[in-house]
């Protein structure tokens, strides 16, 4: 499914994934479909050998949730930030239950869960980014590629995609799912 600026979630979407409810390891309660989130728990014993620690951050919002997420984003930062960083309700990713934003563990216990933090964990990223094709996720914002998808670069975004080999093409190329579907179609 493709979720963006000009395509808003499909009106039957709810009906086609089998939905869960979950609470990560700081308490906090997050809606996701069910494979993503078996295969995020693979990404993050996977990750764990190499000493990098991700958790849930935020996964399925309800329009209602992403109103208040965007209206937030506006008061702390202003509308062009809000606008880069979070999308309109009824326009997100995360209607899909597919769309995970993920927050870091650091050794000293410092969380770390906001998009300008996490841009500067270079090395932490450069290991997510590329286990995370393993398990069938891809960047779905990536650097450099906001005249695309009309969002600035965001790390935490995942997207699972479910084909690893669509994944790893998607990746390798850094490329955007818009790009990678305008071709498949033609
Ligand atoms: N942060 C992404 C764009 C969203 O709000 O869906
Ligand atoms: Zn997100």
């Amino acid at each position: 499914v493709l979720v963006n600026k000009e395509n808003k979630l499909p009106d039957n979407w709810e009906k086609i994934a089998e939905l869960l409810e979950v609470k990560n390891s700081f308490g906090k309660f997050l809606k996701i479909e069910k494979e993503t989130l078996e295969k995020f728990n693979e990404l993050r014993a996977d990750l764990l050998k190499e000493w990098v620690d991700i958790e849930l951050d935020s996964a399925y919002r309800s329009f209602s949730i992403q109103n208040e997420f965007f209206e937030k984003f506006k008061e702390e930062y202003g509308e062009e930030y809000a606008s880069n960083y979070a999308a309109p309700a009824g326009y997100s990713e995360h209607h899909t239950w597919l769309a995970i934003d993920i927050c870091i563990k650091k050794e000293n216990w410092e969380i770390i869960s906001e998009n300008h933090e996490m841009i500067v964990e270079l090395w932490v990223f450069d290991i997510v980014h590329k286990k995370m094709v393993d398990y069938g996720f891809i960047v779905r914002y990536p650097d450099g590629k906001d005249s695309i998808t009309w969002y600035s670069y965001e790390p935490r975004h995942l997207r699972y995609i479910w084909d690893v080999d669509v994944a790893k093409e998607i990746m390798e190329k850094w490329l955007t799912l818009e790009e990678y579907l305008n071709k498949a179609w033609k």
